[in-house]
């Protein structure tokens, strides 16, 4: 096992009526103007907009409303919550909704205690020096933005989406009621549960020292998801069900599934480059987080495997159940990704590129390849450094499949 530094200073407060715990919780970190953050529709219909802002009156919180943040959210409302903010007082923001709510929170929070435009922080030209408060109710199990120090903003100028990690963005607090998300229509649940299968597998599939008890925590989260995603498809109100996968999405992303197995930064494992080739479709095309990653995945676990296909059969057997063929871990590997695509049809998610609906040209190849690796200036991936050339290879098989 590798050294590695693991800070999770987020407080969990996990249950029915979690939400309750919002005004105290912001009292005790001795603020007084809350920003309440959220997004179209959702947190307005089933009432629980109404339920916080009684809660904090009723604790003597002044507060502000912003809703309207979209999913995969826009760099334009961040600037009018840097705004409000500034023209309000605001030091706290209560992210109401899912990972766009809880990111768009932390882009305003940097943009108010940073002097320079926001999106400068996000281009990495400028290196934050901390966040406001953000706290989060959440709705959706999915982004993990709730525990994680990422956010990621769109910005509708040339349609970029680009993230920033920086600890002083975590979430002071988590609160999390699984029945918040019995709303959750079956698409939604099911790209939450690609999204939270997907930062476990990030961190799985790269190039770290072995850990055993990091890799038995990721294949438990892993099966545990499958597991319960298969359940909510016929009982979307089963509250055990919700629970487990509410729970998992926030240790999937948390950092704990990568601690000891080196990689980059801190000794943490992570691979995210189909998380990196995903931003760029959601960013140009704007689908849904979690059915962009399933479309490509397999396309990018097909193009690396052979890396280590010892890694892959591991997978295949200790977490989609594949028969062990010792003699042929190359066979077991493939077994392996092929079931992990017939789960994500199980749940109604598109394993290529046309089935989100988008006919990629020549020239849109070369786009994607070309944004993806920063017009040519970077690599992504760990388990196997991909240049442009390869993203456009990824993005060419995922769009005939
Ligand atoms: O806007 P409303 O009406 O609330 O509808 C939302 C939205 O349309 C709906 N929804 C949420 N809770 C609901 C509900 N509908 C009914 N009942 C409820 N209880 O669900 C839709 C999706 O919401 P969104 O917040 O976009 O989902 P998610 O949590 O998947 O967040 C996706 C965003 O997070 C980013 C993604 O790239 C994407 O922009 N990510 C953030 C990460 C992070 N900060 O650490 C990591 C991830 O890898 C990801 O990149
Ligand atoms: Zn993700």
């Amino acid at each position: 096992m590798m050294d590695f530094t693991y800070y999770t200073p987020t407080k969990v407060v996990f249950g029915r009526q979690a939400e309750e715990h919002a005004a105290g919780l912001i009292r005790e970190l001795g603020c007084k103007k809350v920003l309440i953050h959220y997004g179209g529709q959702s947190a307005k219909a089933s009432g629980l907009l109404d339920r916080i802002c009684t809660n904090l009156s009723q604790a003597g919180l002044e507060y502000v409303p912003l809703g309207g943040v979209v999913p995969n959210p826009r760099l334009s409302k961040v600037r009018e919550g840097i705004r409000l903010c500034q023209e309000e007082n605001v030091d706290f923001i209560l992210a109401v909704g899912g990972g766009s709510v809880i990111d768009s929170s932390k882009a305003i929070g940097y943009g108010v205690l940073n002097d320079c435009d926001v999106w400068e922080l996000y281009l990495g030209k400028q290196k934050p020096k901390g966040c406001l408060p953000v706290g989060a109710v959440l709705t959706i199990a999915a982004a993990g933005s709730e525990m994680s120090e990422s956010s990621v903003i769109t910005n509708e100028d040339g349609w970029l989406k680009r993230g920033l990690s920086h600890e002083s963005s975590r979430c002071r607090f988590a609160l999390m009621n699984p029945e918040l998300t019995f709303t959750l229509p079956p698409y939604q649940t099911a790209c939450g549960c690609v999204d939270i299968l997907m930062h476990t597998m990030e961190r799985y599939f790269s190039q770290g020292s072995s850990s055993e008890l990091t890799d038995g925590i990721s294949e438990a989260l892993m099966r545990t998801v499958i597991h319960n995603a298969r359940i909510l498809k016929s009982e979307p109100q089963n509250y055990n069900a919700r629970a487990e996968i509410m729970w998992a999405g926030s240790l999937a992303h948390n950092d704990l599934t990568g601690c000891g197995r080196g990689g980059q930064g801190k000794g943490r494992a992570g691979d995210w480059a189909t998380h990196q080739l995903e931003h760029e479709l959601s960013g140009i095309f704007d689908v849904a987080h979690g059915a962009g990653l399933s479309a490509i995945w397999g396309s990018w676990a097909r193009y690396v495997y052979r890396e280590n296909p010892s890694r892959f059969a591991q997978f295949a057997v200790n977490v989609m159940g594949v028969p062990n063929r010792f003699e042929m871990p190359e066979c077991t590997a493939l077994e392996g990704i092929a079931a992990m695509e017939a789960f994500y049809r199980e749940l109604g998610m598109p394993t290529s590129i046309p089935e989100l609906g988008i006919q990629l040209n020549e020239k849109d190849l070369d786009l994607l390849a070309y944004k993806c690796s920063f017009q040519n200036t970077r690599t992504i991936g760990d388990f196997k450094k991909l240049g442009r050339e390869d993203m456009r290879n990824i993005y060419e098989t995922a769009s005939r499949v």
